[in-house]
């Protein structure tokens, strides 16, 4: 099966063609900058231009920088307050003119990370932290999801999480690897304090200089490991989501509801 996965962050769309039985992409990825403002009606522009740039026919799947539940986008910290409580699903499917699925961000990279990368065959408690505009999470237990952690915004010194440790934390106050990676290795502790995860995988587009400040990350009792896939992560998880059985169930109606 091939799906069309695109990844919306906070500085680019990113979207490629999947296969999903590998998680291989069948062509090489595109990018279009976020448009700022970020409003939904932009954002569903540049959706519909990759579809159309790869004359997609077929499945979507679409990650978001924020809570999703059911398709409607509930946060939208790094992007503009009119995506908050807003039908997304229905608003990108007609702009890709194929069916959608919309999840959050960190939640497709853990998903595929999970099944193509540094977590596959992990059974124990797994947490994906990805290291971007923000930070984002995915908690597993025996590989399955718990959908919509927001571990980022867990609050340190008094300040949200993200705001001292994300990469743009970084790159904003300019910090050096020894002082981003005491501030990441202070948030870890706290996550280690709360969770007790046995592996926590980390990702985002810094990870592909892990080298410079996983190794500065002490005492955590938890493995450490850099993502394998990188900035291809949440293309992969998005076009996963749209097969029967992968996405997460944020719909709340399977249950008995007590
Ligand atoms: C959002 C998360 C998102 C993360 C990474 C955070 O600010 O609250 O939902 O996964 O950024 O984009």
């Amino acid at each position: 099966m091939h799906a069309l996965g695109i990844d919306i962050g906070g500085s680019g769309i990113k979207a490629a063609p999947v296969d999903v039985a590998t998680g291989k992409l069948l062509a090489e990825r595109q990018k279009i900058a976020t448009p700022r403002p970020a409003l939904p009606e932009a954002v569903a522009d540049v959706v519909k231009q990759l579809t159309t740039s790869f004359s997609w026919s077929g499945p979507v799947g679409i990650t978001f920088p924020g809570v999703v539940t059911d398709g409607v986008t509930r946060t939208a910290p790094n992007l503009d307050p009119a995506w908050i409580g807003l039908d997304a699903g229905a608003l990108f499917s007609q702009a890709a003119g194929n069916p959608v699925h919309v999840l959050n961000d960190a939640d497709a990279a853990g998903v595929a990370e999970m099944t193509f990368g540094a977590g596959a065959g992990e059974n124990g408690t797994v947490l994906m932290l990805t290291f971007g505009t923000g930070i984002g999470s995915a908690l597993f237990t025996r590989g399955v999801l718990v959908p919509n952690t927001e571990f980022g915004h867990i609050e340190i010194r008094g300040h949200d999480a993200e705001t001292r440790a994300s990469e743009r934390a970084k790159e904003l106050h300019d910090l050096s690897w020894g002082k981003w990676a005491g501030r990441v290795d202070e948030y870890l502790h706290h996550i280690e304090a709360l969770l007790s995860p046995n592996l926590i995988i980390v990702g985002g587009g810094i990870s592909k200089q892990s080298d410079k400040w996983v190794p500065r990350l002490t005492g955590i009792r938890a493995r450490i490991v850099p993502a394998t896939l990188l900035n291809d992560a949440g293309i992969v998880g998005a076009a996963m989501a749209t097969m029967t059985g992968t996405a997460p169930d944020t719909s709340g109606v399977s249950g008995t509801g007590h």
